[in-house]
């Protein structure tokens, strides 16, 4: 007999009593259950549904099966979830209230679907949620607070989707995100606004997009930013101030395979803790004065249209006392054309401007 001790003893009362009731407390078919329905695992397995699990069950792995859409309700006998895996499911649709009653699931993966319709309200109830998995689907339109219940969502993975524009109101109410991987869409704008709601992003990718210029307005109320990837979105230059509102924070930025031609004078205005910056694969002539190399540590330039006079020297210098002495081809003036930044004798003789006193607030 297993109900020896007091503890297993009230195990094995309720596990008698809701059996008595007929609730679902038994492994679902196919599926196989640990620690006393608390992991219930149906990876792989044909399901065609959603199985019903109960309150007692933490983790529901239903990758991999053939599922189609969470209706409304499903699982509102599984108050209990904290995690819920649906990788890989052909799920096209989430209904409205699909996860109704899931007040405690903390991780949410459904990742690797054909998703592309979300309705209002499809996310109710989903309030300690922390981690959301949507990439690789085929959302292009996400409503208005479509996230609002979720008050501590900290990561928000959309990369590999088809969102086209962001608009003002979509992240409102998710406003402890830090996280947010929007690579791989097709977003051409973001509309000044959009990002208003999640001031506190930490990290912000949005790479292999299809926007033409830099987002000044949508960007200007990030505060806190440390990692931005912009790489493969083509535009001509990054603008003043472009990353300011946060620039004092900012470690990593990938500009990389974007044609870009210039930067302006002041585009890296407040940017003044940068370790690693990518910039490579573009058409870029000369880096901006805003530029200061002292933090970098991580540097890519190759395959660029390097002018190697005087306006390069920072650069040079920077390589001479740095360990990391990176790829960069000289292009022009002709005499100096095919010499790497780091041999050529372009910079012998350059003026080079006078290191600051003192950094602070004074200009
Ligand atoms: C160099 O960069 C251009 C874009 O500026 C790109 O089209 C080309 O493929 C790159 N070449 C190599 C060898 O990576
Ligand atoms: C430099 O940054 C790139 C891109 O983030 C990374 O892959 C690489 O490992 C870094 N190199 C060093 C030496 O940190």
């Amino acid at each position: 007999m297993r109900c020896v001790s007091w503890l297993l003893l009230g195990n094995c009362l309720l596990v008698l009593g809701r059996a008595v009731l007929g609730a679902p407390n038994q492994c679902p078919n196919l599926c196989h259950c640990h620690g006393d329905l608390q992991h219930v695992i149906c990876d792989s397995v044909g399901l065609k549904r959603i199985p019903r699990v109960s309150e007692a069950t933490r983790l529901l792995n239903l990758q991999r099966n053939n599922i189609g859409s969470i209706p409304t309700g499903a699982f509102s006998e599984s108050k209990g979830l904290i995690s819920l895996h649906m990788q890989q499911c052909q799920l096209k649709e989430i209904e409205s209230q699909a996860f109704k009653g899931l007040k405690k699931l903390v991780y949410l993966y459904l990742s690797n679907n054909e998703i592309n319709n979300i309705r209002p309200g499809a996310f109710d109830d989903l309030t300690e949620l922390t981690y959301l998995h949507l990439d690789g689907n085929q959302i292009g339109d996400l409503t208005k607070g479509i996230f609002s219940p979720m008050v501590n969502l900290f990561i928000l993975q959309l990369n590999d989707n088809r969102l086209r524009e962001l608009r003002p109101g979509i992240f409102t109410g998710a406003k402890d995100l830090r996280w947010l991987h929007m690579s791989g869409n097709e977003l051409t704008t973001l509309h000044p606004g959009s990002l208003d709601d999640v001031e506190n992003l930490a990290i912000l990718h949005l790479d292999r997009n299809k926007m033409s210029t830099y987002p000044s307005a949508a960007m200007s109320k990030l505060r806190v930013v440390e990692e931005l990837t912009l790489g493969r979105n083509l535009m001509r230059t990054i603008p003043d101030n472009a990353f300011q509102s946060f620039g004092r924070y900012m470690e990593k930025l990938h500009l990389d395979n974007m044609n870009l031609e210039r930067f302006s004078d002041g585009a890296f205005t407040g940017v003044t803790a940068i370790k690693s910056l990518h910039l490579d694969n573009n058409k870029l002539r000369s880096l901006p004065k805003s530029l200061e190399f002292g933090t970098i540590t991580n540097l890519t330039l190759s395959n660029n249209s390097w002018s190697c006079t005087c306006q390069l020297a920072p650069l040079r210098r920077w390589m001479d006392s740095s360990r990391s002495r990176p790829d960069a081809v000289c292009v022009s003036p002709p005499s100096q054309k095919g010499k790497q930044v780091r041999d050529s004798n372009a910079f012998i003789g350059c003026r080079v401007k006078a290191k600051r006193a003192k950094k602070g607030t004074r200009q």
